[in-house]
């Protein structure tokens, strides 16, 4: 039997570790069959991302991108098309960063500042690279875009703060991308998952307290693993998802439906 992806490329932003939920879902994604391009946010990534992609079945490569950087989107997403020849059918957006001091505390205290960067990387991000992702995903007759969200866009989860407010526009901004790009055959949807212990988690004071009552409080009982995020990345990246857009799918062992 073919594989679900076979003959299909992709770009992933958002590795920098071994835990990242990217990285799952690069693995995922190389698994079914497709070519992938990666990224790196800076040198202090990069050894690392260079290490983990070594380890793909086929990485075309490996490309530097922080995503403040308009230059740097049009580059990395022109290279990883030419180097996935011609165009990529799978853009996976996992990327997130609010000031430590805006995480935490009360959310009234954010200085515009921090609003300011915490919006711009987590969730305006999105819209630039698929600006710049569109040409070469119209190319290929079509594609699938995703972003990862969490349930603080819809409820006030104290201490998530700005990054809260960041998630709120991330899911909106899917919903009006996948407008613009519907007509190129290219979805876009967000995964909002449940809590995962990565470094962008380690960040949010609180975390493992919030991730422990979570699990109690879930249908399943249990925390999510990076691969469950990964095996619904996978679903949304191949066919089996072709008129699903505009949407977000909770992988959060159902803690969304409950109002414990
Ligand atoms: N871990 C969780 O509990 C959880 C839950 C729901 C959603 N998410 C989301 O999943 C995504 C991935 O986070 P993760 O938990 O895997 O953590 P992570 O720390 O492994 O990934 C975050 C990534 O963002 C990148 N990044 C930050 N600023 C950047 C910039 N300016 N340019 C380019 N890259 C930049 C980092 O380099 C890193 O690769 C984020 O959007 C996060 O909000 C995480």
């Amino acid at each position: 039997m073919p594989q679900l992806l076979e003959g299909k490329t992709g770009l992933v932003v958002g590795v920098a570790n071994k835990r990242s939920i990217a990285w799952a879902i690069a693995r995922k994604l190389d698994e079914a069959g497709a070519r992938l391009v990666l990224t790196y946010q800076n040198e202090r990534t990069e050894s690392e991302v260079r290490k983990l992609a070594a380890t793909l079945r086929d990485c075309a490569a490996v490309l530097p991108l922080d995503v403040q950087d308009d230059a740097q989107i049009t580059a990395a997403t022109g290279q990883a098309a030419e180097a996935l020849g011609g165009g990529f059918d799978v853009l996976v957006h996992a990327v997130a960063y609010a000031r430590p001091e805006d995480l935490g505390g009360r959310f009234i205290d954010t200085a515009r500042d921090g609003f300011h960067l915490a919006l711009d990387v987590s969730a305006y991000s999105l819209a630039a690279l698929a600006r710049e992702a569109e040409p070469h995903m119209r190319a290929r007759g079509g594609g699938s875009v995703m972003a990862l969200s969490y349930i603080a866009a819809d409820r006030a989860v104290p201490g998530y703060n700005v990054m809260g407010v960041a998630k709120s526009a991330l899911e909106s901004i899917v919903r009006y991308l996948s407008w613009d790009l519907g007509d190129g055959g290219i979805r876009v949807n967000a995964i909002s998952a449940g809590p995962v212990r990565t470094l962008a988690a380690r960040g949010i004071p609180g975390f493992g307290t919030m991730a422990d009552r979570a699990a109690e409080r879930t249908p399943l009982r249990r925390e999510i693993t990076q691969d469950e995020v990964a095996d619904t990345a996978l679903f949304l990246a191949s066919p089996l998802s072709a008129s699903i857009t505009g949407e977000t799918i909770f992988v959060d062992a159902g803690f969304h439906a409950i109002g414990l």
